[in-house]
């Protein structure tokens, strides 16, 4: 088989690139080595920033999330026992985030390219990546059984964290760097309307929590637990004490409600440079990892995919490769701003096991500064809908 851009990974990244491109008249094909019903049934981000938001509804495909997503005009920083709200629009010239679940993007995706006739075929696993330092660069893949070959003139690898792209580019041009945490986040969603209308971010003596949503409907809320921390030992009713616990505000109280999934993130940061050898690029999860804190996951990989998607189309229709050539760069710039606001509000919010009580001190200090100082306000705001893409 033959294609104009062959994708590895039917995630966020994959799916928005073969959106914008197939909307541009690029011929692509997706691999995807889970079952469509996984992979639209996995729980992970729920906030679009403001720049996911307008791809999606700009390339026709945010119908859905204007229908059913959530519009949020701020957070609130819960800690000392006291809530102070960070506004979005007044810092920010009027731009605001989006609770809309990653599992929804991924059914609107795959369902318009459905409608349209595209290609992603399900179950089909990259073996291996080949000749991606030549002008015709191919995927090895195993579907049904049999091993094929997809010929391509591109292959962008959106692979996620443990895809083969990453792998595939030649180890000595690779350069990482990483960051472990000693937390990991306990994700729950409750069958039970959300206690605010906005998201609480909350440092308390216990350890962080977060207070999301998914709808009217359904709760989704986090709590910090240790990185090797056993599932088993968290009954519904020891989540719903500790989260109590940790919310703490007179006068306030988080509804309860029937829990109807559990599960363990791990958390972690993660770069790798460059994103492209000859034909090969990497875009999403494959190239970086952030901690979830701050909701920048999802919003990276789209950014990747949007830029990406822009530099494929500029060479196809021109002849131009200005923008495939900066892709790496121009990406990075943006991916390493999230890593450290990622970083930033992760190391802000959560208790370290390991840090002292100075350390404590100095993120109460730093929330109270936020609290009160307009500009620092407006730093977190503008970081948090998320800068320019290019
Ligand atoms: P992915 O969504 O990982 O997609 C990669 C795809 O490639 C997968 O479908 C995979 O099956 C496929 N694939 C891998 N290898 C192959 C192969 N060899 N052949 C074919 N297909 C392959 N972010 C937040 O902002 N907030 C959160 O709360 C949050 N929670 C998360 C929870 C979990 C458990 C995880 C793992 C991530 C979470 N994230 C969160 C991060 C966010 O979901 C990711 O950043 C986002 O999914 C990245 O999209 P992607 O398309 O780059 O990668
Ligand atoms: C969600 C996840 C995040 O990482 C975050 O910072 C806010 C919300 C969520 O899953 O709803």
């Amino acid at each position: 088989m033959r294609t104009s851009v062959g994708i590895i990974g039917a995630g966020p990244a994959g799916l928005l690139l073969a959106h914008l491109l197939r909307q541009a008249g690029i011929e692509n094909v997706v691999l995807e080595n889970r079952t469509r019903d996984y992979v639209e049934h996995r729980q992970r981000a729920g906030v679009l920033e403001q720049n996911t938001v307008d791809v999606l509804r700009s390339s026709g495909a945010g119908e859905r999330m204007d229908r059913l997503g959530l519009r949020h005009d701020g957070i609130e920083l819960r800690f000392a026992r006291e809530g102070h709200r960070v506004d979005f629009p007044s810092h920010t010239g009027g731009r605001s985030v989006m609770v809309y679940a990653q599992t929804e993007v991924v059914k609107d995706l795959i369902a318009i390219s459905e409608q349209q006739g595209g290609t992603i075929r399900f179950e089909a696993e990259a073996l291996a990546i080949e000749k991606a330092d030549t002008g015709s660069p191919l995927i090895r893949y195993r579907h049904e059984g049999a091993e094929h070959t997809l010929e391509c003139d591109i292959v962008v690898a959106c692979d996620g964290f443990h895809g083969i792209g990453r792998q595939s580019m030649p180890q000595s041009l690779l350069r990482t760097w990483s960051h472990e945490y000693p937390f990991a986040w306990l994700g729950i969603l409750a069958d039970v309307p959300p206690s605010c209308d906005e998201l609480i971010y909350a440092n308390h003596e216990r350890g962080f929590a977060l207070h999301s949503m998914r709808s009217p409907q359904v709760s989704r809320l986090y709590l910090q637990v240790a990185p090797d921390e056993d599932l088993n030992a968290w009954p519904d009713d020891r989540i719903w004490a500790e989260l109590d616990a940790r919310f703490e505000l007179p006068g306030w109280s988080l509804e309860h409600g029937p829990i109807t999934e559990k599960g363990i993130t791990p958390m972690r940061s993660f770069v790798a440079e460059p994103l492209r050898y000859g034909r090969l690029f990497l875009a999403g999860d494959a190239a970086h990892i952030v901690p979830p804190t701050g909701a920048k996951g999802l919003n990276l990989a789209a950014a990747d995919a949007t830029l990406l998607a822009a530099a494929i189309i500029q060479a196809h229709d021109k002849g131009d490769e200005s923008l495939l050539d900066a892709y790496s760069e121009t990406a990075l710039r943006r991916v390493w701003r999230a890593e450290h606001f990622s970083y930033f509000m992760t190391t802000m919010l959560h208790r370290d096991p390991h840090a002292d009580d100075f350390a404590h001190r100095l993120q109460l200090s730093n929330l109270r500064y936020i609290a009160s100082s307009e500009a620092a306000a407006a730093s977190l705001a503008e970081n948090y809908v998320g800068l320019p893409v290019g």
